[in-house]
C-alpha cells in the first residue's frame, strides 16, 4: 500500500523495530511466536534488511521472511537473493525467502544459493495451488510430479468458487472470482476464450456452471492438465502498490 506501513517503514529502522518488540512483548504471555516478513530495503541504496534483521531478531522476532526486492522496485525487475542470503547468514533464526519462485528448480536453486530455511511463494500459486507439492516432491526425489488431472482441478476450483462466493457474496464474489478463474485456465486449451466469456456473467450460479461445463469439456479430451501448464507466470505479473 501507499501508507506508511508494510515495507515503508524499512525507512525508519528505530519504529520498525518499537513496533516489532511491541507485538512480540504482547504475545509473550499467550506464548505466540512472533515472525516478521520485509524486503530487501527502501531503495537500491539503502539495503538495510540485514541491519534491520539482527536487530528484530534481538527483540524476539522467531523467524525473517524476505522478499528479494526494495520497496522502490514494486514488482518491477528481478528479486535478487544476494541480500536474503546475507540475511541468512546474519541471525540464528529461522529465515525464509522470497520472490519470483515459480518453479521447482527455482526453489531448489534459491534454497541453495541462500542457504535459506524455507521458501515462500506468493504470484505463481495463484491458479496453481499444487505448485507446493510439485516442489515438495522435486526437492526430496529430484523428479517431477505428473501435471494434476482435470478432475482434481474441477473439483478445487468448483470448491473454490464455492468458497469465494460464501465469503465475498454475489455481487462482489462473482466479480472477483473472474481473476481467480483466469488463472487456473491460463495456459489450459482455449483457456483465453473462456476467460472472455467468463467476464461477461454476472452471477455466480452461471459461473460456477461454466467453469464446470468448461472442465468437464477438457477432460473429454485429456485426462491431466497439458505438462507445459506453468500456472502463473509471477515475472509477468507487476503488483504495484502492494505492502511487501
Ligand atoms: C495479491 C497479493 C497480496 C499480497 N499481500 C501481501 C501482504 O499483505 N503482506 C505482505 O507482506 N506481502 C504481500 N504480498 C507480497 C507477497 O507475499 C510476496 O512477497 C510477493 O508477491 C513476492 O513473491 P512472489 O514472487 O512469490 O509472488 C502480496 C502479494 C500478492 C500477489
Amino acid at each position: 500500500c501507499n501508507k506508511w506501513a508494510g515495507s515503508a517503514l524499512m525507512q525508519d529502522e528505530a519504529l520498525a523495530v518499537s513496533i516489532a518488540a511491541a507485538v512480540v512483548e504482547a504475545c509473550a504471555p499467550r506464548n505466540v511466536p512472533v515472525t516478521l516478513k520485509m524486503r530487501t530495503g527502501w531503495c537500491q541504496q539503502h539495503k538495510n534488511a540485514v541491519q534491520l534483521a539482527r536487530q528484530f531478531e534481538a527483540v524476539g522476532i522467531q523467524m525473517l521472511t524476505v522478499h528479494g526486492r526494495t520497496r522502490e522496485q514494486g514488482y518491477k525487475g528481478q528479486a535478487e537473493y544476494d541480500t536474503i542470503a546475507a540475511v541468512k547468514a546474519a541471525v540464528r533464526v529461522p529465515v525464509v525467502a522470497n520472490g519470483d519462485i515459480a518453479s521447482p528448480e527455482k526453489a531448489r536453486d534459491v534454497l541453495a544459493y541462500t542457504g535459506a530455511d524455507a521458501i515462500m511463494v506468493g504470484r505463481a500459486a495463484q491458479g496453481r495451488p499444487w505448485i507446493f507439492r510439485e516442489i515438495g516432491h522435486f526437492l526430496a526425489t529430484g523428479e517431477h510430479l505428473a501435471p494434476p488431472l482435470v478432475a482434481e482441478v474441477r473439483r478445487l476450483l468448483l470448491d473454490h468458487l464455492q468458497d469465494h462466493y460464501q465469503l465475498y457474496g454475489e455481487g462482489t464474489g462473482v466479480r472477483s472470482a473472474r481473476k481467480h478463474i483466469a488463472w487456473y485456465v491460463r495456459q489450459l486449451p482455449g483457456g483465453e476464450d473462456f476467460r472472455q466469456h467468463i467476464n461477461t456473467i454476472d452471477d455466480c450460479q452461471t459461473q460456477w456452471q461454466a467453469v464446470a461445463d468448461y472442465l468437464d469439456a477438457l477432460g473429454q479430451r485429456m485426462d491431466r492438465l497439458p505438462a507445459t501448464t506453468a500456472g502463473k507466470d509471477a515475472d509477468a505479473q507487476e503488483q504495484e502498490g502492494l505492502a511487501a
